[in-house]
């Protein structure tokens, strides 16, 4: 066959291995932490949850383990069902008063009956370690991202970005797919603060397709499985897959299931210059983050001033990556 005729040379995507960052950032973590202590301050965390939903009562005893594993005290407060607006705040009150407790977490979803906006906006945004209270999301859309508390998963996401393109985007097209508080629009801030160029985009886009093929930086955070095909990839991109969906996966057997993110991952390993996969990409960055949030808030008190943001990017830097 003349070489006119060969098919092309497929290249295959750099995967980005979320796993191995994360634990490299717990390290760090954890190594602060027993300084912090050694000085008089153990990080403090309170995780709430509310319900029996069982993908948030997952989640919530990975964030435990992950906090014990760092030297942290940990404490889980877990709701019934029908706790009432009123219970839920007065211990988020109470939480912010403890001086043992250097950062709170709600879990989200609460229960439709209660008001997830005015439990956010009570916990202190000192201790906000989610980074959802509107005071730490106006920081960072405001450039005070040394001061502000950035959501975990978008802060996460945006170390593997780092470790493909440097600290600065300049002159790189960004395309964050999705519009939600906790992860697309945080992750289109921290872009912007990194000098790309920065594009929406959402269910209403027109030509979405076309849209991402524009991306340098592809960042999917819609939660619809392999929504984005290869074709919607520019050859080359780092593609960022923020979603975590599961799917039956009769050939696994019998009523079992398994995890996609919103990017066809076999097709994307084609054409992409870096990929993270799922499960093991963004997805064990989003708990190494929170950690790294509630470090820095507990430095805080202690009086050593450190930035929540940075001190996960120094985790990173300070390894030498
Ligand atoms: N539910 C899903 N992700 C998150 C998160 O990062 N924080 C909280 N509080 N709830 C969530």
């Amino acid at each position: 066959m003349s070489a006119l005729h060969e098919p092309a040379a497929r290249s295959t995507a750099r995967v980005i291995d979320g796993k191995a960052t994360a634990s490299r950032v717990l390290e760090w973590v954890t190594a602060r932490a027993s300084e912090l202590e050694r000085a008089g301050t153990r990080p403090g965390i309170a995780v709430v949850i509310v319900g029996d939903d069982p993908a948030s009562k997952v989640y919530v005893a990975s964030k435990a383990r992950a906090a014990e594993a760092c030297g942290f005290h940990s404490v889980t407060h877990r709701l019934p069902d029908q706790t009432a607006q009123a219970d839920l705040l007065a211990l988020v009150m109470r939480l912010n008063g403890d001086p043992a407790i250097h950062g709170i977490l709600v879990q989200l979803p609460l229960p439709g009956h209660l008001d997830a906006a005015a439990v956010i906006g009570a916990v202190s945004p000192a201790k906000d370690v989610d980074g959802f209270h509107a005071l730490n999301a106006g920081r960072l859309w405001s450039g005070g991202l040394s001061d502000a508390f950035v959501p975990c998963t978008p802060a996460g996401a945006m170390l593997l970005v780092e470790q493909v393109h440097g600290r600065d985007l300049s002159g790189l097209e960004a395309v964050v797919v999705g519009r939600s508080n906790i992860v697309g629009k945080p992750m289109a801030a921290l872009l912007l603060a990194a000098n790309a160029t920065v594009a929406v985009a959402h269910s209403r886009t027109r030509d979405l397709r076309d849209v991402c093929r524009r991306a340098d930086i592809l960042v999917a955070a819609v939660g619809r499985p392999g929504l984005i095909g290869g074709d919607w990839i520019k050859p080359g991109a780092t593609v960022i897959d923020i979603g975590i969906n599961r799917v039956p996966a009769p050939e696994l057997g019998e009523g079992r299931s398994r995890l996609v993110g919103d990017v066809d991952y076999p097709a994307t390993l084609g054409v992409a210059g870096a990929v993270t996969p799922v499960p093991g990409g963004v997805g064990p960055m989003t708990i190494a983050m929170l950690m790294a949030n509630t470090l820095s808030s507990a430095a805080r008190t202690a009086g050593m001033p450190s930035s929540p943001f940075v001190a996960g990017a120094d985790a990173q830097r300070n390894e030498g990556w």
